[in-house]
């Protein structure tokens, strides 16, 4: 099953622990890298997405003892020395990303290339500074990795045409659809999902209709998977509002991607979504409320 080339994931939350296994499941070592505090929890997921997997027939014992041959869970960067791939997913900053960065240049070898995840922020200015700045690039992955087939790859000005075809042949081997798209605050698709959220917090804002009113009729009149309300839990109301308020600033005050108070609200109330149990919706009790 293992393809030789070695993946490195840093940050092991909704979206690394994602990008992780898909990269496993694709034949790459995957090493992922957190904080030491984080290590039991990534642990923990890893082993309940193979537990389902196994419920649910898709896996024997042999594909769980591959799955778990190919992993590892780490809390330093040593393994950035061997790997052909990073991927960063740490928290929506850009000072952390950029501090991350500066180590891993230190640590990685020359030829590999750093991806971020980021959002919205610019993966140019992420890059700028560095002594090899084509080295840097954005995969931005959609959530949840399993199940999305889009990766937009994003490309700035240092990035050659080769290290984008390289890219595109990476994001291929692990079975996406890679896009290819300009470094841009929030490059295609969070761009137009901004107006998605921020219309629909003012919606609920102005008392013209609750949540699930504007879900539901977003599933039944728009044909999407999910309502913005429902979306926004999924996402992290923390990350949401981070990409939102980064979009704004990189549209200097543009006021139609102006961040709500609401989504400030919930986050100083600790209601980010699933992932804490509650955001605009409950998820306390195991189904949505
Ligand atoms: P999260 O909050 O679930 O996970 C972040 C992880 O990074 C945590 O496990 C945290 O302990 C770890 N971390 C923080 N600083 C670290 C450091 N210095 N070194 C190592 N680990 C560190 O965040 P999430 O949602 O996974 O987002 C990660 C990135 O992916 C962000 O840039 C976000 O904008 C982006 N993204 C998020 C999506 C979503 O739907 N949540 C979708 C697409 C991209």
């Amino acid at each position: 099953m293992e393809n030789g080339k070695h993946v490195m994931v840093i940050g092991g939350g909704t979206m690394g622990q994602g990008i992780a296994l898909v990269c496993v499941l694709s034949g790459y070592r995957t090493t992922v890298v957190d904080l030491p505090a984080a290590i039991p929890r990534i642990r923990t997921g890893v082993e309940r997405f193979l537990a389902d997997r196994v419920k649910k027939g898709k896996f024997s014992a042999a594909d769980v003892q591959n799955v778990m041959g190919l992993i590892a869970i780490e809390e330093d960067l040593s393994a950035a020395a061997s790997a052909d791939w990073i991927i960063e997913a740490i928290a929506e900053n850009f000072d952390a990303k950029k501090k991350l960065f500066s180590d891993l240049e230190k640590a990685m070898k020359t030829e590999a290339t750093i991806c971020t995840n980021t959002s919205s922020l610019s993966v140019t200015a992420m890059a700028a500074g560095m002594r090899n700045p084509g080295c840097v690039l954005g995969l931005h992955f959609f959530n949840p990795p399993a199940v999305m087939p889009l990766v937009e790859i994003v490309r700035t000005c240092w990035t050659d045409e080769a290290t984008a075809a390289k890219a595109f042949e990476f994001v291929q081997s692990i079975r996406k659809f890679p896009v290819l798209v300009k470094d841009t605050p929030g490059f295609i698709v969070n761009r137009i999902a901004r107006s998605f959220a921020v219309e629909s917090l003012k919606i609920v804002t102005e008392g013209i209709a609750a949540p699930e009113q504007v879900d539901r009729i977003m599933r039944l009149g728009g044909n999407f998977k999910m309502g913005p309300f429902e979306l926004m839990d999924m996402v992290g109301i923390d990350v949401n509002f981070a990409v939102t308020r980064s979009i704004y600033r990189a549209f200097f005050e543009e006021p139609r991607f102006r961040p709500q108070i609401l989504q400030q609200d919930l986050v100083n109330a600790g209601r980010l979504g699933r992932k804490t149990g509650r955001g605009i919706y409950s998820y306390e009790t195991g189904g949505k409320k």
